[in-house]
């Protein structure tokens, strides 16, 4: 096994809160091992452009509380093919770059794994605020979006209730319902609705509607997931079924920037630093994960072959409250 003397780290995919006190831990606990850093610009892009800077101590510093990613995140269609990953693989050799850590979602660990398979050393760390990665119950950025969703929807409930209206408020999640059913459950909203359980028949929700208003309720609000979507044509077929003057707010990016939440910092300082040392000690071609209340790692083509449900329970018993 051949000596790790400098390793790369790079942020790609959708940014995520936390991202850099990842690339804090990464590069500081590497450089306490004797290990050289690089950062690696713009994720795979960057990569292919060779916008490669040195990452010292001082480099990371007043980095941990703030949102996005330092390093810039992109996505790359020409890293999807077999000359691109080859020509990142040269690159990473060129520069002396012995193996990467790639902080970021399912897509991204594709990439490490062709990086793997051209000689670069590589560990994946889980960075979206979607949840939605099958391996780890826990994605950096997820309880920062959460969080900031779920604040804005409070407001828009404050609202929503003194005008006696009907409130659907889109959050994020093109392919996963997690910061929908989340905030769902914690907003206490009326109705949820999942990418992986709408069953698209709007009729329930109007007649749900109908019923929660006879009762005297003065507000309803509906969290519909991105991956849905249709908010906006979807409120105006609710009022004019219901008679019952219906808006759509759709939250947007505002869920994945801000500062992030301690626990985005403390679960991204501790797989970064976790990254870093398994890499170091030769591993490669694995993620770091939080199962089962540790951190833990996997091949990458396990974690990739896993499945992750929405958990029935807690599904079933959002309808509950
Ligand atoms: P995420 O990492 O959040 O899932 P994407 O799916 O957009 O985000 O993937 C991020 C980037 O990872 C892509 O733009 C591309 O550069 C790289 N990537 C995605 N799929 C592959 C693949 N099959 N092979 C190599 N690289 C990939
Ligand atoms: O990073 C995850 C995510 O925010 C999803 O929730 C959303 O569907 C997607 O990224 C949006 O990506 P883009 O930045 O390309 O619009």
């Amino acid at each position: 096994m051949a000596e790790i003397k400098t390793i790369g780290v790079l942020t790609s995919g959708g940014d995520a809160p936390g991202m850099n006190a990842a690339i804090r831990a990464v590069t500081r606990t590497a450089l306490s091992r004797g290990v050289k850093v690089k950062g690696i610009k713009r994720g795979y892009a960057g990569l292919l452009a060779e916008e490669i800077i040195d990452l010292e101590r001082q480099n990371v510093s007043d980095t941990i509380q703030r949102g996005g990613t330092i390093l810039g995140t992109a996505r790359c269609m020409e890293f999807t093919t077999e000359e691109g990953q080859a020509q990142g693989a040269e690159i990473c050799k060129k520069h002396g770059i012995d193996g990467i850590v790639v902080i970021g979602g399912d897509g991204s660990y594709r990439g490490a794994q062709a990086l793997a398979r051209h000689g670069i050393n590589t560990i994946g760390i889980p960075g979206t605020i979607d949840l939605d990665i099958a391996c780890t119950d826990y994605t950096i950025g997820f309880d920062t979006a959460v969080n900031t969703a779920m604040q804005a929807i409070d407001k828009v409930r404050d609202t929503s209730s003194s005008h006696e209206r009907c409130s659907i408020i889109e959050v994020m999640g093109r392919n996963a319902g997690y910061i929908a059913l989340w905030c769902g459950i914690a907003n206490g909203a009326e109705d949820i609705l999942l990418p992986e359980t709408y069953d698209y028949n709007e009729q329930n929700i109007i007649n749900n509607i109908i019923q929660n208003r006879k009762k005297g309720k003065k507000h309803h609000i509906i969290i519909n997931a991105e991956g849905i979507g249709h908010s906006t044509s979807m409120a105006r077929r609710i009022e004019a079924a219901t008679g019952i003057e219906t808006r759509a707010t759709i939250l947007g990016y505002m869920q994945r920037g801000g500062s992030p939440t301690c626990k985005d910092r403390y679960y991204a300082s501790i797989m970064g630093a976790y990254a870093a040392d398994i890499l170091i000690d030769g591993k490669t071609n694995r993620v770091v994960a939080f199962k089962g209340g540790e951190f833990v790692d996997f091949d990458i083509e396990e974690a990739l072959n896993m499945t992750k449900e929405i958990p029935e329970y807690q599904y079933k018993i959002s309808k509950v409250l």
